[in-house]
């Protein structure tokens, strides 16, 4: 189990910084030999989990690239420092305007450096791309956004992040969940946190029907362990992959709720669901159901929540 939950410099929809104690408590349950995180987003549980080998994959070529030049050195804590010191001004200056230069460049380039710039200045934390893959989210309108104090928080979490790496044997591959999913081997622990079906849709982060076939079949002919995040229901709906594509497994589920995200579906309380191919015997913690086979409990916390089936 840890102790600290290390929050990393990128924040995306969906990071799971509230779930890393109940995924490690699930996860020191399991031998394995190699950690495969096929939908690696922020990177906040993997990094958090710090296992000694492992692959981390995302479709999303900006992510992959931004913790690729962590572990080449080419970001490093006082680069990026200097680099949001002297960009922070500017923006200051310009009453905020510049952070629509820095986005321009930035999509004309794809600069990692820029990439931080961005998502820590941006609307509500968000990762959103258009059509033609181009970071489109507006500025969070704080022209004082880049402050010393935050500053340093940035750097600290880019040298917390750097030493985790720099530890360990990690690799960092932009590809599609299937490539991922097609080389592994039984002594894998595989954490999966796919978009979540039926909620959003962006260029690098869309998620259809088709996909959750897709996973589903890889996982369970896989071989290996693994654990899958999804949603079980909000207040107004329920996941109804879990009770027909998941069936078989077992299903834990926690109450979270979201901060980064400009959407009511993002910001509001959701039943998360823990699935795994292996029986995971972790303590109870307060607000947490753990349900093996699905039992009675799912429903009945789902009949307290009062909700609606679709
Ligand atoms: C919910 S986020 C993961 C969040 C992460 N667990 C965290 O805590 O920050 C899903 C991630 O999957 C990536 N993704 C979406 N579709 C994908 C695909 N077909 N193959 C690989 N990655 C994909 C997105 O770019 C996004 O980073």
């Amino acid at each position: 189990m840890i102790d600290k939950v290390f929050v990393p410099p990128i924040k995306c929809q969906g990071i799971k910084t509230k779930l890393v104690h109940t995924i490690s408590g699930i996860v020191s349950q399991v031998q394995y030999n190699r950690w495969v995180e096929p939908f690696f987003g922020s990177g906040v549980v993997g990094f958090n989990t710090r296992p000694n080998k492992a692959i981390f994959c995302d479709s999303n070529p900006h992510i992959i690239k931004f913790y690729s030049a962590l572990k080449e050195g080419i970001i490093t804590p006082k680069k990026a420092m200097f680099f949001l010191e002297e960009e922070g001004k500017k923006l200051e200056k310009n009453d905020g305007e510049y952070y629509y230069t820095v986005r321009n460049r930035f999509n004309e380039k794809g600069d990692s450096f820029d990439f931080l710039f961005l998502n820590r200045a941006c609307f509500n934390g968000m990762m959103r791309f258009n059509r033609k893959g181009g970071f489109n989210v507006p500025f969070c309108k704080k022209p004082n956004r880049f402050a010393q104090s935050y500053i340093t928080k940035i750097t600290n979490q880019i040298k917390h992040i750097q030493e985790i790496i720099n530890e360990r044997e990690y690799s960092f591959v932009c590809q599609p969940f299937q490539e991922t999913l097609s080389s592994l081997m039984p002594t894998d622990l595989i954490y999966c946190d796919p978009p979540y079906i039926g909620r959003h849709v962006d260029y690098f982060d869309s998620w259809s029907e088709s996909d959750e076939f897709d996973l589903h079949r890889l996982l369970v002919n896989s071989g290996a362990k693994f654990i899958l995040s999804t949603w079980h229901s909000n207040d107004y709906r329920k996941n109804q992959y879990i009770e027909t594509l998941w069936k078989n497994l077992n299903v834990m589920t926690r109450k979270h709720f979201y901060h980064v995200g400009g959407s009511e579906d993002n910001r509001n309380p959701v039943l998360e669901a823990l699935i795994t191919n292996f029986d995971a015997s972790i303590k109870e913690i307060p607000g947490m159901d753990i349900t093996p086979k699905q039992d009675q409990r799912v429903h009945q916390y789902a009949h307290k929540q009062r909700l609606l089936t679709i």
